[in-house]
């Protein structure tokens, strides 16, 4: 199989050819398991919303914090360098990266607070706003998503790589003191953790 394209030249993306010849694909390609990470965390932003237990909101904003801890360190590490050697557009890419840098602050004060504090409820919601503003950036037309598809990036590899790392990621940040909170029938909580 032919070594293809220039932009293949970083460590990764050694890893990435090696990867296309030797391995059967992914069930998964990179977008598909980025875009089953945003709905599993508007999922739970969704509940968050409509639950009254302090309990249940203190376990979903832990989820919620840990889940895209995990989802921005993938993007940030492989997919998000990926499309920027691919496409070279950096104004998207910079944006992305510099939503990633807002959230992170918030999602870190949220995760030193606790239903407790008075504005635990109103730190989730802006949350929750500025994560659908960025997922919307990602996933509309002309976005970074389907600028990656455009370029014709590895998806299949990239996939299978954003899987390995964040099995790494998860067994490195074990949820503390709270119950994963299943969303739909048939889902093990383990699922949630563990893709
Ligand atoms: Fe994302
Ligand atoms: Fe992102």
């Amino acid at each position: 199989m032919a070594r293809s394209k220039s932009k293949r030249k970083t460590k990764s993306a050694r890893k990435t050819g090696q990867a296309a010849r030797g391995r059967a694909p992914a069930t998964q390609d990179a977008i598909a398991l980025l875009k089953a990470d945003h709905r599993q965390v508007e999922a739970w932003f969704e509940e968050f919303e409509s639950t009254r237990s302090d309990r249940r909101k203190l376990d979903l904003a832990r989820n919620i914090c840990q889940a895209l801890k995990v989802h921005t360190s993938i993007e940030e590490e492989i997919f998000y360098p990926a499309f920027l050697e691919a496409t070279g557009d950096k104004e998207i890419h910079h944006e992305a990266e510099v939503e990633h840098d807002g959230a992170k602050k918030l999602i870190a004060q949220i995760q030193a607070s606790s239903p407790d504090d008075d504005y635990f409820d109103a730190k989730v919601t802006v949350l929750s706003e500025m994560i659908k503003h960025h997922v919307k950036e990602e996933e509309k037309r002309g976005g970074m998503f389907s600028e990656a598809r455009e370029a014709g990036m590895d998806l299949q590899v990239l996939g299978e790589q954003l899987k390995e790392r964040k099995q790494e990621l998860m067994s490195e940040t074990p949820q503390r003191g709270g119950r994963p909170v299943p969303r739909r029938p048939g889902r093990s909580p383990a699922q949630y953790f563990r893709m």
